[in-house]
């Protein structure tokens, strides 16, 4: 299957955006930026459209798919119900990165894209090309991260190209997105707002909105559970570090974003984290494997490896989510074998970058001296 990929540049404007739009409406596939990562769009209620987005990623068809939409208003089309917590969530996050699973209103959107669930996520996007896009196609428009299955999600437009080209129709160009990570999808249910996903939009955040009564229950967060033991086989160092165990959830089936070396993860107190990360490094350079680092600014200048990369400052890791998943494809464009990266803080949006990062590493964690 190869399809002429179209790439319309920030410079073609509105009429790329017409251009792209024309083409999601005439039910074909085409990539958008968000705030988050690239969306790779279709035409939410057409079943032939939804079918291409999983062909061109190579993702087996049983993952539900989010509905973008370019005004709030519009959500009344999709689901059958909203409540006023939702509503009120709407009115605090959107347009942003939070992405709110509701009951779906039959036949609103395809099978395809809820995957056969009573329920659809539904986000409208802060990103002014998005919107744009999705209002000049006038339909609702299902779209996951537009990277190959098991590849990180591309936050630039080069990115999707490298994963996507030749399989897609078009990619519309917004440059870099702003989060770095996906969006959080929230359910709602009374008084309790279960985080299925963490994302752009912090824990914090949506308690502080959601007022006193509500609660955040993020325990049993599907995606944050590593999918799979390293797998029987694996070379060492893999099999050298324990998994991570954490309760799975159903329908959370699939490996995301793992780069093509080993990763494994140190976190504990800083000084701690340096030497278990440099004696882990030094052990892969002696088995001969290229191996990099994934580290806090304040570190770079301190490891000795064959890349290492700063992720951003240990204390704010809105710049570390914003890098992280370039830095995953860029370890992958160096070769190199094994990875160890420094854990950042889990507070803010520090929880849903850890969640990709875990994921990264298939749950590895390396051992950490106590000091
Ligand atoms: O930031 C984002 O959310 C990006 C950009 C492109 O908007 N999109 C994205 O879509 O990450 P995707 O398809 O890669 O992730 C969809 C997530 C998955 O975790 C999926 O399981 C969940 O949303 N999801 C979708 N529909 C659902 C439903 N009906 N019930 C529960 N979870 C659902
Ligand atoms: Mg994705």
């Amino acid at each position: 299957m190869t399809t002429k990929t179209r790439y319309w540049t920030p410079a073609d404007g509105e009429a790329g955006v017409n251009e792209a739009a024309a083409v999601l409406a005439a039910g074909g596939v085409v990539a958008f930026p968000t705030e988050t990562v690239y969306g790779l769009g279709a035409d939410a209620r057409s079943e032939q459209a939804a079918e291409r987005i999983f062909a061109a990623k190579g993702r087996p068809s049983d993952n539900p798919l989010i509905v973008h939409l370019a005004d709030a208003a519009d959500v009344d089309a999709l689901a059958a119900e909203v409540s006023p917590r939702e509503r009120s969530l709407m009115a605090a996050f959107w347009p942003g990165p939070l992405t709110l699973v509701l009951p779906v209103r039959p036949g609103a959107v395809s099978a395809r894209v809820t995957a056969g669930l009573d329920t659809v996520a539904v986000r409208v996007p802060a990103h002014e090309t998005a919107r744009q896009l999705i209002a000049a196609a006038g339909c609702p428009v299902a779209a996951p991260s537009a990277n190959r299955s098991g590849r990180p999600s591309p936050t630039l437009a080069q990115h999707v190209l490298d994963d996507l080209e030749g399989r897609i129709d078009g990619v519309l160009d917004g440059g870099a997105t702003g989060v770095g990570v996906e969006s959080t999808v929230v359910r709602v249910l009374g008084d309790d707002i279960h985080i299925l996903r963490p994302g752009g939009v912090t824990a914090e955040q949506l308690q502080a909105a959601a007022g006193g009564a509500a609660r955040i229950v993020t325990s049993g967060a599907g995606e944050a559970a590593p999918e799979t033991e390293p797998a029987a086989g694996t070379p060492s160092p893999a099999a050298a570090y324990t998994a991570e165990r954490a309760p799975r959830s159903p329908g959370v089936k699939y490996v995301h974003y793992a780069p093509a070396g080993v990763m494994a993860i140190a976190s504990g107190a800083p000084e701690a984290v340096r030497a278990a990360v440099q004696a882990a490094v030094d052990a892969a350079r002696r088995r001969g494997e290229l191996a990099g680092v994934l580290c806090c600014d304040e570190h770079a200048e301190l490891y000795s490896a064959d890349a290492v990369i700063a992720l951003g400052p240990r204390a704010a890791p809105e710049a570390a989510a914003r890098g992280l998943y370039a830095a995953l494809r860029d370890c992958d464009a160096r070769g190199l074998r094994f990875i160890a990266a420094e854990a950042f803080t889990e507070e803010g949006l520090g929880a849903a970058l850890m969640n990709r990062m875990r994921k990264a590493a298939g749950g590895r964690v390396l051992p950490v001296g106590e000091r």
